[in-house]
């Protein structure tokens, strides 16, 4: 089942709303699945949702370790982000062999919620319910966000 949750716009300037927003539709879910071309703004999301959820660690693109972690306070505990970026993989074998369906495994049972950049390079691994955001470039300065859940 694909359902419709939200849709968001949202430029530089108002990003912080729509962070906000996301979270507060969202942070029940484990698995968030960002689809979008090259420079469509997901890690740019994900790094404001990050300082958002006022992250201890520094963001940065996981393009070549894959994962990254972060850690967070929410409801006076410690919670943990795996970001990872799937852009180098070619397969779904390539994604397995790499272990990043052992960390989605893991991450379901311990609810470490997980930010996905580029998951259609391995969206066979994906749980059977998780969140799908596609991002598009409405112009230069603008972005529209689909939201669905998917399972
Ligand atoms: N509304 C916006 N949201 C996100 N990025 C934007 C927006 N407007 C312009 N940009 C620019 O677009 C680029 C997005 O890059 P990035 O987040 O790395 O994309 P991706 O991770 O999808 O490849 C950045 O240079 C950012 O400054
Ligand atoms: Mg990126």
């Amino acid at each position: 089942m694909k359902q419709n949750i939200l849709q968001l716009t949202y430029t530089l300037q108002t990003i912080d709303t729509a962070v906000k927003q996301f979270w507060e539709t969202l942070n029940k879910h484990t698995v968030f699945a960002f689809s979008g071309e090259m420079g469509a703004g997901k890690t740019t999301f994900i790094h404001h949702l990050c300082d958002y959820l006022s992250v201890e660690d520094a963001v940065s693109s996981p393009t070549f370790a894959l994962v990254n972690e972060y850690h967070f306070e929410e409801k006076d505990r410690d919670s943990i982000i795996y970001h990872m970026d799937w852009y180098r993989l070619k397969s779904e074998g390539e994604a397995i062999s790499a272990g990043m369906e052992d960390y989605l495994v893991q991450a379901c049972k311990m609810q470490v919620r997980c930010f996905i950049e580029w998951p259609e390079k391995a969206i066979g691994i994906l749980p059977s319910t998780y969140v799908l955001i596609e991002i598009h470039a409405t112009d230069m300065h603008e972005r529209y966000m689909n939201i669905f859940l998917i399972g």
